[in-house]
């Protein structure tokens, strides 16, 4: 009787994956897709898993993942890791119908729920209406002028000079100070005061602070993002704990812009720009305050430190660059007595500092790679095909992972120099299609300017300060630590004075 009952509920489940695989095919075929290659076979995909993880511990994943794009001369491929069909692309117009012209195909997974227990419903975690609304307030503030507010970036940057003076040209990890720096810095424009971690010693660091559990909450969410659908199974009491002490620290400067009078905000918004005061402007509930911040805070402090620290790694290994860099910055700013001809407008106009900050989000994008879920059964572009040239199936549910890393050092774009580092190649590229480190769409990054306003200004500042810069670096390409932004692994090891 149980026998025969099993034996009828797999014949049932045979025929549903039967019918749906010949659908699959039908589809396909109807919308002329090609074959996707299909790359590393081995059956459930047991040994590739491996081989990441390996990759990654190891710090090489993102490199290795070029390499595979190299060694099967193509952009587009799909292997199965762990009994599951994932496709990767590097393609430049795959990567923008996703992101872009087919944007509705395409969702962001599990980024929810994983996220949801920091992020709530801000921007970064949601998408359809609840991400439009969250949009739509956040927009008209990051076209500010007063947003990108370099005089309280300063009194930061102070901090970590004293640190580096400190230092008396020994070799030190200038990326841990960075992280210090976006810290303070996020912490100062979204609330109004800065938890100024580069001022405490290692001993207040590691206590159960702000800076510290905001630093650990990641490390969770992200392994949640990465179980997708078993996001739920993982959620430790240290978690918890984590999300206690930044939701608790949070809620004291929502309350306390939520206790101010009208006349007492505008006085506080008159000569300093804050995020938090000018949401509390637009909307006074107190939970959508919140998660803004919190999302701010997450979208903009890694993602910023990650770029002036790949570029001070380049500039420290490549001292011509860094003459040339002081030069321009010398011709334009002087030596840093006189502050306030430094603008974000003038900063663009400063070309060489535009050229490095550029080249160092190609080789070193924040954000290497991106992940989207296919919502319904869809195509995109390339990749089919012997040659690639024909469109390629997606089912619902497909997992595809672009790889801005693969794209933005691609020969095909940027000729056969496009691994090295040399930022007068932007003094001919007019329009670059094939660089996206903010990504493109209507998920484009809302902080773009911001970040590049900050980490121009970091830049030039340490440049007027220290002309002498040594790296001690031991390996080349670096080992990148590729989460959901990238860090270099073993850290910044410079001198400077
Ligand atoms: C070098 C620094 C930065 C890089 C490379 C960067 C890159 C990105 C990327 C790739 C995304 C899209 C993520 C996705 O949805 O899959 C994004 C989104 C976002 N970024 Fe940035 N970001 C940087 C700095 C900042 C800063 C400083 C802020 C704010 C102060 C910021 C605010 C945001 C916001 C609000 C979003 C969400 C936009 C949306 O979903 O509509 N970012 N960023
Ligand atoms: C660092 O030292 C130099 C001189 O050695 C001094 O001019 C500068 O003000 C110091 N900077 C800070 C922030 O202490
Ligand atoms: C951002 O940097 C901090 C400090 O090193 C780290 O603890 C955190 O996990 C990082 N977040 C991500 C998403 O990589
Ligand atoms: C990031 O990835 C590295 C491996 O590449 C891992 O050791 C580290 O713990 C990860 N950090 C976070 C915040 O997940
Ligand atoms: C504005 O910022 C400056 C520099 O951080 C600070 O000294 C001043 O008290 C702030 N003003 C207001 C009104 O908060």
């Amino acid at each position: 009787m149980f026998d025969s009952i099993l034996l009828q509920l797999t014949a049932v489940l045979a025929v549903v994956l039967i019918a749906q695989q010949l659908y699959h095919r039908y589809l396909a075929r109807k919308w002329a897709c090609g074959d996707i290659l299909k790359v590393d076979q081995d059956y459930f995909g047991i040994w590739q898993a491996r081989k990441l993880f390996a990759d990654r511990n190891d710090g090489v994943d993102l490199q290795e993942q070029r390499n595979r794009f190299n060694r099967y001369h193509t952009e587009t491929f799909r292997e199965t890791l762990i009994g599951r069909e994932l496709y990767y692309t590097s393609n430049l117009e795959n990567i923008k119908a996703i992101v872009n012209f087919q944007f509705n195909d395409f969702s962001i997974g599990y980024r929810y729920p994983a996220f949801k227990p920091l992020l709530g419903d801000g921007i970064f975690a949601t998408e359809g209406h609840k991400w439009k609304v969250a949009k739509e307030v956040l927009r008209p503030q990051f076209v500010r002028e007063q947003i990108r507010d370099l005089d309280h970036l300063e009194v930061h940057i102070k901090n970590m000079a004293a640190i580096i003076n400190n230092t008396h040209g020994q070799v030190f990890d200038i990326q841990d100070l960075f992280l210090r720096l976006t810290l303070d810095a996020s912490t100062d424009f979204l609330f109004g005061e800065s938890v100024s971690s580069l001022t405490k010693s290692e001993y207040e660091m590691g206590k159960y602070t702000f800076e510290s559990a905001f630093n650990k909450v990641q490390k969770y969410i992200f392994a949640r993002s990465i179980l997708q659908s078993l996001y739920w199974t993982y959620n430790p009491k240290d978690f918890r704990e984590c999300l206690n002490v930044i939701h608790t620290f949070t809620d004291t400067f929502v309350q306390k812009a939520l206790s101010l009078t009208p006349e007492e905000l505008d006085a506080k918004s008159k000569k300093n720009y804050t995020f938090l005061y000018e949401l509390v402007k637009i909307t006074r509930h107190r939970k959508t305050v919140h998660d803004h911040l919190l999302n701010i805070m997450l979208a903009g402090r890694n993602t910023t430190s990650a770029l002036i620290s790949s570029l001070m790694l380049e500039l420290a290994r490549n001292p011509e660059c860094y003459e040339k860099l002081k030069k321009d910055v010398f011709e334009n700013f002087g030596d840093g007595s006189d502050l306030s001809c430094v603008t974000v407008e003038s900063m663009k106009k400063c070309n060489y500092l535009r050229y490095c900050i550029n080249e160092a989000l190609r080789m070193y994008p924040s954000v290497p790679q991106n992940f989207r879920c296919a919502k319904t059964a869809t195509t995109l572009p390339r990749g089919g095909g012997p040659d690639g040239q024909d469109k390629i199936f997606l089912k619902k549910g497909q997992a595809v992972f672009m790889s801005f890393y693969t794209l933005q050092r691609s020969e095909l774009y940027y000729g056969k120099d496009a691994n090295e580092f040399n930022p007068d190649r932007w003094a001919t590229i007019k329009n670059p299609g094939a660089f996206m480190p903010f990504l493109s769409g209507p998920r484009i990054c809302l902080g773009q300017q911001f970040a590049i306003a900050e980490a121009s200004y970091t830049i030039l500042r340490i440049a007027q300060m220290f002309p002498n810069i040594k790296s001690f670096e031991t390996e080349y390409p670096p080992r990148i630590s590729a989460n959901a932004t990238m860090k270099l692994r073993d850290g910044v090891m410079v001198s400077l004075s």
